[in-house]
This record gives structure tokens, sequence and C-alpha cells, in this order.
């Protein structure tokens, strides 16, 4: 097989019921290597964790008020040479985003998320972090969004072996094409590494989401990962052992901006 060079080419498609168990994988490979990956799933992740989260993907939930419309997208690559009629390429990258056309009430918009519990994600999961950091993330974006119409980016990974190819930028930019041809915002929160793209595509840091991870949830950092030094310019100092998510909005965009 050809070797991927940076003139390989990409492109975005619709997943098909095989990328799935790919996406999982790709998911966890991604995020798997930062502080908080490593906490949520303290055991490495299970075969029912990769199943868990499959099937919330796919097939695509029926849209609802409350949780808008999925959009998932993958992108594949073809190396230098390799033909892209015909074949399917190598899914390395995917994105999901929930959109909500249409203004939601208080009552819509402001749902709360339960709690989970060591029963409800299952043996080896880690309730307490799971709670402080992806429950938390979900209150600081719903204070931030309110019930405008808008459209959400939730999850975008690239597969580890993958990255520096373009395909975070490619997903990044079909989004914001997308939200400019609705006429809506789009928000999102970033980790450290998608946070320079995020700025780069337009988005501006409203909010943060800051956790105290080593002496309070016991997690690793390895040597030179971000904690997200690279907000502090725009967020403020980030004390020591604080990994922190950076809430951020792009503002609808008229035609001639
Ligand atoms: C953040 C993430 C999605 C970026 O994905 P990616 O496919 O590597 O993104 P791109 O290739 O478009 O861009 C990454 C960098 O490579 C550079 N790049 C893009 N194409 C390139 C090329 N052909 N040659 C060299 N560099 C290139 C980009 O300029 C960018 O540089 P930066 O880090 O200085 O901003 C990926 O790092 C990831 O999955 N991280 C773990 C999960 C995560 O944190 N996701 C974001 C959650 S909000």
């Amino acid at each position: 097989m050809a070797s991927v060079t940076s003139k390989a080419r990409i492109r975005i498609r619709d997943p098909t019921p095989a990328d799935i168990p790919v996406i999982a994988d790709i998911h966890f490979d991604a995020f798997g290597t930062n502080v908080a990956g490593k906490l949520l799933s303290p055991n490495g992740v299970t075969a029912e964790q990769k199943k868990r989260f499959a099937a919330s993907l796919y097939p695509l939930p029926e849209p609802t008020i409350e949780n808008g419309e999925m959009i998932l997208k993958v992108v594949e690559i073809f190396p230098e040479g390799v033909s892209d009629d015909g074949a399917p390429g190598e899914v390395i990258a995917f994105a999901k985003w929930d959109l909500h056309r249409h203004p939601r009430t208080e009552e819509q918009w402001d749902v709360d998320i339960p709690m989970q519990t060591l029963e409800t994600l299952g043996e080896g999961s880690n309730p307490e972090f799971h709670n402080a950091f992806l429950r938390g993330l979900h209150l600081k974006r719903k204070e931030l969004a309110k019930g405008d119409p808008v459209l959400m980016l939730k999850i975008l990974c690239t597969a580890p072996h993958r990255q520096r190819l373009g395909a975070g930028w490619a997903l990044i930019t079909w989004g914001t094409a997308l939200a400019d041809q609705l006429g809506i915002p789009t928000q999102l929160e970033a980790s450290p590494p998608g946070y320079p793209l995020y700025k780069r595509a337009g988005y501006q840091p409203v909010g943060m989401h800051d956790l105290e991870v080593i002496k309070t949830f016991g997690g690793i950092r390895e040597e030179g990962e971000s904690f997200g030094e690279n907000t502090v310019e725009d967020l403020g100092p980030l004390p020591e052992g604080v990994y922190r998510t950076s809430i951020m909005r792009r503002p609808a965009r008229t035609k001639a901006e």
C-alpha cells in the first residue's frame, strides 16, 4: 500500500454501518491519550464501552427538540497515487454535531443529565470523574447556548497515527460552512489540541471548564501533554494540575462577511 504523506487526498462522507466500529476505535484511541480519557477509563476501554458508544451513534437517532438532529461525518484518505473513485478509502477521522434549527423554550433546553454511577457506566469506569468532567461540560454547554438555534460540535477526533494531515480542519470547516448556510452560530468544547484549529476557524472562547485532575482524581500528565497552556492569554491563568476545556462559539455570519 502506498505510504501516507501530506499529499494524501481526503474526502468527507456520510458513514456506513461498516464504519461504526472503526469510528469507535478512533474515538477511544484519540481521546485515550490525554489525562481526561485515561481517567474516564482507568483500566482501559472495554469492548462493552465501545459497543455502547457505537450504538449511541448509529443508526442515527430520530431528531428530538431537546437533542436536535445528529449529524455524523467521516473523513477517509486516499494515499498519493490511489484513486478515490470506486473503492472506499481509509477512515481516519469523524465528527458528530447536534443541530438545533429552531429556538427552544427554557423547559426544552434547560435539561439536566442524570448523575452516572458504576451501575449505569459499567465495571471499570470512573463515575466521579465522569460526572465532574462530562456532566460539568454539559452544564456549561447548555448555560452558554441556551435556547437559540445552534450547531453544536459534540465530537471531533482523528486517529492518532493519522493526525496533522488536514482531517480535523476539513471537518471543522464542513461544520462552519453548514452553520453559515443556515445563518446560525456554532459552539463547541475545545480540548487543548483542538483550541488553535478552532480559533483559526473563527471560534472565540466564551467560557471554560477547569478541573483539578492530579490531586483530586489521581490523573497522570504525560510528558509534553498540554493542559490548556495555549489558552492562558485568552482565558487567564491555569493553576498547576488543572486541565482546561474551553467553551468556544463562532457567531452566525452574514453572506457579506
Ligand atoms: C484536535 C484533532 C481533532 C486535530 O485533528 P487533525 O486531523 O490532526 O487536524 P489537522 O491535521 O487538520 O490539523 C492539525 C495540525 O496539523 C497541521 N496540518 C494540517 N495539515 C498538515 C499537513 N499536510 N502537513 C503538516 N501539518 C499539517 C495543522 O495546521 C494543525 O496545526 P496546529 O496543531 O498548529 O493547529 C486531533 O489532534 C485529535 O483527535 N486530538 C485528540 C482528540 C481531541 O482532542 N479532539 C478535539 C476535541 S474538542
